[in-house]
């Protein structure tokens, strides 16, 4: 599986764009209304505490994926990942996942990785389970999707 992972780019902007403008992605926690709006957050990405990347596979970008790092307590990051619709189920997300998890823990030297999941994205879940998180329960009205607060299980792995 080659998946590799490349520091965002205002570049990849129109990509993310259309991507996240498919009917899947209706329910996403981004809300672009254009491409010169998806720069601008790319601009706009604070590179201590977000480390955000590019997924390419077979040299095509076919999503975005981060670690935010807790600004209280740097030892903690939560992961973040979408890939392009027609891409799913290959593999991708899972493999990003090993990436960011060994980016996070040995050259951001954290001791404990987060990943919320709204209760119902249970292809989001098997990405977890498949990467060795453990589920620790639900966190009551802890996810903000557009403006909205949903219940997320909480899965974790430490170091
Ligand atoms: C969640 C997401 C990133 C998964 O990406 P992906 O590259 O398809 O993930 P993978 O191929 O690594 O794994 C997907 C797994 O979920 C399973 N799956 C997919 N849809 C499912 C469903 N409705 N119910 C149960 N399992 C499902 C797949 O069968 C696969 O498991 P398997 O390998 O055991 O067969 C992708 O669907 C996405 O971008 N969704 C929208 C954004 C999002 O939800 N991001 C995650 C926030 S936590």
């Amino acid at each position: 599986m080659k998946v590799k992972l490349v520091l965002v780019q205002v570049k990849d902007a129109e990509v993310f764009f259309e991507i996240l403008r498919q009917p899947e992605f209706n329910r996403s926690s981004f809300n672009f209304k254009s491409i010169q709006n998806v720069i601008d957050w790319i601009e706009s990405i604070d590179i201590d505490l977000q480390k955000v990347y590019s997924i390419i596979f077979n040299n095509k970008v076919v999503g975005m994926c981060s670690i935010i790092i807790n600004k209280n307590k740097k030892i903690i990051g939560e992961l973040g990942f979408f890939i392009d619709s027609k891409y799913w189920n290959k593999g991708i997300a899972s493999r990003t996942v090993n990436v960011l998890e060994e980016i996070g823990f040995s050259q951001l030297e954290l001791i404990r990785i987060e990943i919320k999941i709204k209760l119902t994205n249970k292809a989001c879940e098997r990405v977890a389970i498949k990467c060795g998180y453990q589920k620790e329960g639900t966190m009551k009205k802890a996810l903000k999707i557009k403006k909205k607060y949903y219940d997320c299980y909480l899965y974790s792995k430490t170091k």
